[in-house]
């Protein structure tokens, strides 16, 4: 056939091979990249997930300080296996406003993408003051020292501030009342409803049981938000992405 001689003649000379190459790859990446320039956004956008409150973000920072990240991912992958154990894999948009993201590339201990609500606050603080207590095999270290570490989120509204600067869509309003939504939070008593129109879903109570803010209040606070923004038993995925 013709256009098979064609290319036997394309085949036969490296010069004409290698320019026609070229042009074959040149066009197929313009194709593929191109698009994604004129994209606002290539996470699909998904109902409930919202920045983290300044508590929240506070606790996130300590875990990032601790090295949590070093034992624990945070990322279940669309696996029989790790689905049934953690629960409904990781979407994109659950890590949106992750900076740096916290996928992890270690598993010494459990996944935490989802253990937000799967145990007590009182569990928690328990575990992280000394995790043999409640798991006698665990080789996690102690973190009690966080019980006596006092924060007064004086500096808060920096922290939503920088992650502005990063993409996370937090408002002049949220930046402005960063410290009185982080003393609320974590105070039982406190008016929250201007914190939970900011923040749906915020959890707000005394995190450890004592007196003050700590930097137990804090983390718990944000292990018990992870995972749970989704609501799954709504979510549909969109399938045409
Ligand atoms: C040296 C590795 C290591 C480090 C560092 C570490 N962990 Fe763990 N973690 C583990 C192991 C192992 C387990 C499983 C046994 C247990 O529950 O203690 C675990 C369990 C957990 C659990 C229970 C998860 C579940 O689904 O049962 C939570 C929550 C947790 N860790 C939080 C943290 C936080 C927060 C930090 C940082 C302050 C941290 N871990 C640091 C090793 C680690």
């Amino acid at each position: 056939m013709a256009i098979l001689d064609k290319h036997k003649a394309l085949e036969k000379s490296p010069t004409l091979l290698l320019i026609f190459s070229f042009l074959a790859v040149t066009v197929g990446g313009l194709v593929e990249i191109v698009p994604l320039f004129y994209l606002e956004n290539t996470i699909e956008e998904v109902e409930g997930v919202r920045p983290y409150s300044p508590l929240e973000l506070a606790g996130r920072d300590i875990y990032i300080r601790e090295g949590c990240y070093v034992c624990h991912s945070q990322m279940i992958r669309p696996m029989r296996d790790e689905v049934e154990r953690y629960g409904h894999y990781s979407l994109a948009a659950e890590s949106m406003y992750d900076h740096p993201f916290q996928w992890g590339s270690k598993r010494t201990g459990p996944d935490l993408a989802r253990v937000g609500g799967r145990y007590s606050d009182d569990w928690h603080v328990d575990h992280l003051v000394d995790p043999q207590s409640v798991v006698p095999e665990s080789v996690m270290p102690s973190y009690d020292f966080l019980l006596d570490r006092m924060m007064d989120g004086e500096y808060i509204d920096e922290l939503l501030a920088t992650h502005r600067l990063v993409g996370v869509p937090y408002t002049d309003e949220m930046i402005e009342l960063a410290r009185a939504d982080f003393l609320a939070q974590a105070d039982p008593d406190a008016d929250h409803e201007g914190l939970l129109e900011r923040y749906p879903g915020a959890q707000t109570r005394n995190f450890d049981r004592r007196p003050g803010i700590s930097e137990m209040d804090a983390l718990v606070a944000y292990l018990q938000i992870l995972g749970t923004m989704v609501d799954f038993s709504t979510f549909t995925p969109d399938e045409s992405r």
